[in-house]
């Protein structure tokens, strides 16, 4: 057979072969037939030589094309292969994906802790409804209609005689007039609260409180003292100490405003808080007469104190945190940052 033609009949059957070749095994085989050591292209190749002289230069550029070709074909044919996906039997004994639990948000955390801490102390927890009627709001914790404390509290009538409640003191009366002639009463009634604020570093329109009340024969300022006390060096560390200055709220006789020692700069005064050394947590007092008489007992027979504390405000005490805001744009970078693991 004419050498040129015998080249052209390889290289067409090579063609062929590779087009039907479905694993590299098989490629390896035609490259081997062909193009190998004993290959009949090689062959062909390296029988030039012996070719009459006019026939060697265009068998030679024949052949050489040829196996040009042939190498560019089993190149792509290869790539075609290992592009096939590997399909890897399912290990059901690997590890899952981790799953991202999330954590308790900083404000709860903080409130857990000051439940804990009561709850400690023998309180137990009530609550009461956020929308609340203006008796329990206002009236009933002795804040009569026209009287100028309600502006203290604007805030949010949702009907007639319905507001969401301002603070959570409504649950005082509440849990009273539900268990009155009972004693004691000892509980803590956190919750949220709603007040027709603008958004600022200090202020939110909702926010949260809990509630402390409790309700004996004998109670004084004292208790309300030693309780607070305990109550701040539990939550901050045992070096802070609390202040109290006089104050009013409607509810309570004598009332007062409670400080802790600042926990930035230990009461030597800083800018964090206003050089003053102390930060405000909470507003307190002994239970004002009228309010025990509303919650069913008789203020000549028991005593009680009760106070009131932000939960932003702790937080923000505790962390250090100078923008209330932080606590409700949802940034997990933020929020993250407590160690509120789930429990
Ligand atoms: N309800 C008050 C407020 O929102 C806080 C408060 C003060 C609660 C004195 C009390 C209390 O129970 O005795 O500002």
């Amino acid at each position: 057979m004419d050498p040129k033609e015998r080249v052209g009949e390889l290289l067409h059957r090579a063609l062929e072969e590779i087009a039907d070749a479905d694993d590299e095994g098989a490629l390896e085989r035609i490259r081997i037939s062909y193009l190998g050591r004993e290959g009949s292209l090689t062959a062909i190749l390296r029988s030039i030589g012996e070719l009459p002289p006019e026939d060697r230069a265009p068998v030679g550029k024949r052949a050489n094309a040829a196996k040009n070709q042939l190498e560019s074909a089993l190149e792509t044919a290869q790539e075609a292969l290992s592009a096939i996906p590997f399909e890897a039997p399912v290990d059901v004994s690997a590890p899952g994906l981790p799953v991202d639990r999330g954590t308790r948000h900083p404000l709860r955390i903080v409130l857990d802790e000051v439940l804990d801490i009561f709850v400690a102390m023998g309180y137990s927890v009530a609550d009461g409804p956020e929308v609340e009627t203006e008796w329990f709001n206002f009236t009933g914790l002795n804040i009569p209609e026209d009287h100028p404390a309600r502006d203290m509290q604007d805030s949010y009538y949702v009907g007639k005689d319905l507001v969401l409640r301002s603070q959570t003191s409504p649950i005082q009366l509440r849990y009273m007039r539900e268990h009155a002639p009972q004693l004691p009463v000892q509980i803590v009634g956190p919750g949220r609260t709603y007040r027709r604020d603008t958004e600022d570093p200090s202020h939110s329109p909702v926010f949260h409180q809990c509630e402390a009340l409790l309700v004996d024969r004998g109670i004084t300022m004292g208790h309300l003292r030693g309780t607070l006390t305990e109550f701040a060096r539990r939550l901050f560390g045992e070096h802070v100490n609390v202040r109290f200055r006089p104050s009013y709220f409607p509810f309570t006789e004598p009332s007062a405003e409670v400080d802790v020692t600042c926990t930035s700069c230990g009461e030597r005064g800083c800018p964090a808080c206003g050089g003053k050394g102390f930060m405000e947590i909470l507003g307190a007092g002994m239970v004002h007469p009228t309010v025990l008489e509303n919650g069913g007992y008789d203020p000549e027979a028991v005593s009680g104190f009760a106070f009131g504390m932000g939960i932003e405000r702790l937080a923000m005490i505790k962390y250090g945190i100078n923008d209330l805001r932080s606590f409700y744009r949802n940034d997990l970078r933020f929020l993250g940052q407590f160690g509120g693991g789930l429990r």
